[in-house]
């Protein structure tokens, strides 16, 4: 089910605001996971480029960027590449470059992250068929479930920073240089800030205080595309389906990039209706 309904979702979205092919989701989806499998071994000191990691995502980028900018400005069509290569900061366009880096970036960070979470609610919907029933017959609180399964799940589930200065929190000592991880899924079940915090509710009015996208100026920029790309992907299912059931019970197996957190794969009984 993860594979045939949720895996292509955020790489189509990217797609069609980039102005490419949806069919091309597949593929690139595919190259993001590469890219997060490879990324996971990399040290301070011998990083590189997403496009370095997987040269045949970086020349498919390349080629659209390429070809765009070979044809005549007057008939770019309005869509996301044209607004990169276009939109001015301080006067100033972004070079080729950096719309090739900044596109390759957002399908990077925006699909494995996405496929994950919406993977991660339709888990908690299919073991729990009452909820899947309340949520297809009141559909306003999609929402509250989107902002749960990221607060509960943490589809990201921590961030790696550089010490700046040398801090002391809550009596432990952060030495300037130190590399710290940031527990994003531990923050998100901080029994200080949420009640019964392993517990999925859709009555917190807290809801979207978690820190599932982070927080301060490289909070997530990706926060509403995702949260549209829930409420289709889900009217859509419960549109069609009265009823999804998980095909076996227990806990799912869950995919291989520890940064991440989401089912590998997610087999389900579906019910028309
Ligand atoms: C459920 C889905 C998503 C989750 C959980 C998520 C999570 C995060 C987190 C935790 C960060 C903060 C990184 C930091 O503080 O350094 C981040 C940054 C970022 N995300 Fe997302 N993200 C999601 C979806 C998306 C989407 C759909 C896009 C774009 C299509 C996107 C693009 C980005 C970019 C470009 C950054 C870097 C921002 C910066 O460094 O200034 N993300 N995301």
């Amino acid at each position: 089910m993860m594979s045939a309904f949720i895996d292509y979702v955020p790489s189509s979205a990217i797609c069609w605001l980039a102005g490419w092919d949806p069919a091309d989701a597949i593929q690139l989806y595919r190259w993001t996971v590469e890219v997060c499998e490879k990324a996971m071994h990399m040290q301070p000191g011998n990083a590189g480029s997403i496009a370095e990691l997987v040269p045949a995502f970086g020349d498919y980028v390349e080629a659209r960027v390429s070809e765009r900018i070979g044809r005549g400005r007057s008939s770019w069509p309005d869509d996301g590449l044209t607004r990169l290569l276009t939109t001015e900061v301080d006067g100033e366009t972004l070079s080729p470059t950096a719309v090739k880096t900044n596109l390759l970036f957002l399908l990077g960070a925006g699909s494995e992250t996405s496929r994950d979470m919406m993977g991660l609610l339709l888990f908690t919907l299919a073991r729990d068929p009452d909820l899947y029933t309340l949520i297809r017959a009141d559909r306003s609180l999609l929402s509250s479930a989107t902002q749960e399964a990221l607060r509960l799940c943490s589809p990201t589930q921590f961030m790696v920073r550089r010490c700046q200065e040398s801090v002391r929190i809550q009596g432990t000592e952060i030495m300037a240089g130190s590399i710290v991880y940031l527990g994003l899924a531990s923050a998100n079940r901080d029994e200080d800030v949420w009640e019964e915090a392993a517990t999925f509710r859709l009555d917190r009015r807290n809801a979207s205080d978690h820190l599932a996208f982070g927080a301060g100026p490289h909070v997530c920029p990706g926060t509403s595309l995702v949260r549209l790309e829930a409420k289709t992907a889900f009217n859509a299912l419960f549109d069609r389906y009265a009823q999804i059931k998980l095909a076996q019970a227990g806990p799912f197996d869950p995919i291989a990039t520890p940064m991440f957190y989401g089912p590998s794969s997610l087999p389900l009984h579906l019910t028309r209706g």
